[in-house]
């Protein structure tokens, strides 16, 4: 499925799977018809927890031919942005807040020819991506403070959702506290991916979900 493609996807994080099967997770939510797998990656600085790096997106990427939907939240990303689309990213997304020089690093990113995506903070407002709405092909818009799954979505960050909608033709993605209400909810403000890890993860039946939340977001 192209990135600019308009169907609404549904991208599983993994963050809530049980990382002793990490292949068998990712396999079930592959199979149960989901559209890309995100990745969240943490570096106990830029957020307040530390998860994963590129040698468990090597094996990941060995696992799925979905595309691998990479959400850093780290600090100076530009830095490991070869490594990360090596071991096999094919969407890498940074954090406004985050980089040193933020039309460098999409630039970096469109140079390994990733799918180029800008996240902010909840407590960052939508005008500090004015810049760059033409650079970047998916915006992330963080839902729940960054640095954890299982938190509880926050509405006011529909707002972003509408206004970006109005002047962003590209991508919008929500990442937070996605369920079948809340997802509902985005996509009626326009937002086409949906991040949800702990509301899938949590299911034993990660395919009767998936297809509730699709049905839910269409
Ligand atoms: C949080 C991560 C999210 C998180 C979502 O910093 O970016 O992707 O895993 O988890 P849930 O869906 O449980 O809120
Ligand atoms: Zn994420």
């Amino acid at each position: 499925m192209p990135l600019n493609a308009k169907k609404k996807l549904i991208a599983p994080s993994i963050l809530s799977a049980d990382f002793s099967q990490l292949g068998k997770e990712i396999l079930d939510v592959d199979r149960a018809g989901c559209d890309s797998i995100h990745v969240d990656v943490m570096d106990g600085h830029f957020v307040p927890n530390l998860t994963i790096g590129p040698p468990v997106i090597r094996w990941i990427r060995k696992t799925t031919k979905l595309p691998l939907d990479v959400h850093l939240m780290i600090d100076d990303p530009i830095r490991y942005l070869e490594a990360f689309r090596e071991a096999g990213s094919d969407w890498i997304t940074v954090h406004v807040e985050a980089c040193q020089d933020v039309g460098k690093t999409l630039a970096k990113i469109r140079s390994l020819e990733a799918k180029v995506g800008i996240s902010l903070r909840p407590k960052t407002n939508v005008s500090a991506l004015e810049p760059y709405l033409r650079a970047v092909d998916l915006i992330l818009i963080m839902t729940v403070e960054p640095g954890f799954g299982g938190q509880e979505f926050m509405p006011e960050m529909l707002e972003k959702v509408r206004s970006l909608r109005a002047r962003f033709s590209g991508l919008i993605s929500v990442d937070g506290g996605i369920n079948l209400e809340t997802g509902r909810k985005a996509a009626q403000e326009g937002a086409d991916i949906f991040v949800a890890g702990s509301a899938i993860f949590k299911q034993k039946d990660r395919k009767s979900y998936i297809d509730q939340l699709r049905s839910a977001i269409s």
